[in-house]
């Protein structure tokens, strides 16, 4: 960053995710439907101030969310696509999960004095683990569809979601593989998103559940692939570690474990930014979590006895976070 102008548009860019939380707090998008809106009429549907209003639909028309026709607005090819409920690839739970997270990122400066994360107090419900899971399965959609289209597993018969969730990526890899039997290991209400899912997708006979904490249980069955996606962030190194070992004793022979996150690629540590940002979430968020350096990952595995690694590199623009996924397999012996 050169200047001070740089630095204080960087500071304040959070007026423009601010401005578009209010407009997903008043369900404006929704609201509007496909329907040009005079301001006035919009306002009284809304029940909010005129003024308020024609600030808030300039500034979103500013930023492509609205397009503004003769003193009218109405939603974007963008908004309509993904943020009307009705749309087949509406996100709105993932930009809800965002929304949740600004009062909570208001409480940093508290969290890095504490070292606490902002819900050590609230014991988890399923109400929030559902919800968390359908952000994540709105998150994960787009990438899961790339990766499973380029990272060849034909020869697999069995294939482990560790920490899966919505199942997203093992739905993602059922189609492109017909032999494949997928099973999802994470917590009960995580699970019935996952079982939601397979149904709407008519491959419940292809994909199983194993309920269970993996940190704490063991994994059971043996997998031809073991998929780690986002939740090695969750983790400490030494969690990790325990987590890798239990992973070696779970893979076939000749089987691999394939892990997606987001890892630190400069050697300082200080890029990407995002990956860095992303640790700040999980200080936030989780007793242990933080991001890791690619090289500090691999080493955690040679110690599980996972010592074969590679990345494998996506297309470019494809794939979540920077489009690297780390496999590793055991010795060539074992
Ligand atoms: C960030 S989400 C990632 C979901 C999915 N793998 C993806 O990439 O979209 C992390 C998932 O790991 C699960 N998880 C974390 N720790 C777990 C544990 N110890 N046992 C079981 N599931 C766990 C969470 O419940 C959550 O569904």
């Amino acid at each position: 960053m050169e200047s001070f102008k740089q630095f204080r548009e960087m500071v304040y860019s959070f007026r423009v995710s601010r401005v578009i939380f209010s407009a997903l707090d008043l369900d404006l998008f929704n609201m509007m439907g496909q329907r040009e809106w005079a301001i006035p009429q919009l306002a009284k549907r809304l029940k909010v101030s005129s003024r308020g209003l024609h600030i808030l639909c300039r500034n979103l028309a500013s930023v492509g969310l609205l397009v503004p026709t003769l003193g009218r607005y109405r939603t974007s090819a963008m908004v309509n696509r993904y943020l009307q409920k009705e749309s087949v690839d509406y996100r709105g739970d993932y930009l809800g999960l965002m929304q949740r997270q600004w009062e909570e990122w208001s409480r940093l400066t508290e969290v890095v004095k504490t070292g606490i994360p902002v819900d050590s107090q609230e014991p988890e419900t399923p109400e929030y683990r559902r919800s968390f899971t359908w952000a994540m399965h709105h998150r994960s959609l787009e990438p899961a569809e790339q990766i499973a289209k380029q990272i060849p597993i034909k020869s697999a018969r069995s294939f482990l979601d560790l920490g899966g969730g919505p199942g997203t990526y093992a739905l993602a890899f059922i189609p492109n593989n017909p032999k494949l039997l997928a099973t999802v290991m994470d917590r009960p209400a995580a699970l019935e998103v996952a079982q939601t899912l397979a149904k709407q997708l008519s491959v419940e006979s292809r994909l199983l559940f194993q309920t269970g904490n993996f940190i704490d249980d063991n994994i059971s069955g043996k997998y031809d692939i073991v998929w780690y996606s986002n939740v090695l962030h969750i983790y400490s190194p030494s969690e990790n570690l325990k987590v890798f070992r239990k992973i070696r004793r779970a893979l076939k022979p000749g089987g691999r474990l394939l892990i997606q996150d987001t890892f630190l690629q400069n050697p300082k540590g200080l890029r990407p930014l995002e990956t860095n940002l992303f640790a700040v979430t999980m200080l936030l968020y989780t007793d242990t979590g933080n991001t890791y350096p690619i090289q500090e990952v691999r080493r955690w595995l040679h110690q599980a006895g996972l010592n074969r690694t590679r990345v494998i590199r996506l297309k470019p623009g494809t794939g979540d976070w920077e489009g690297q996924i780390l496999e590793a397999r055991p010795p060539v012996s074992s």
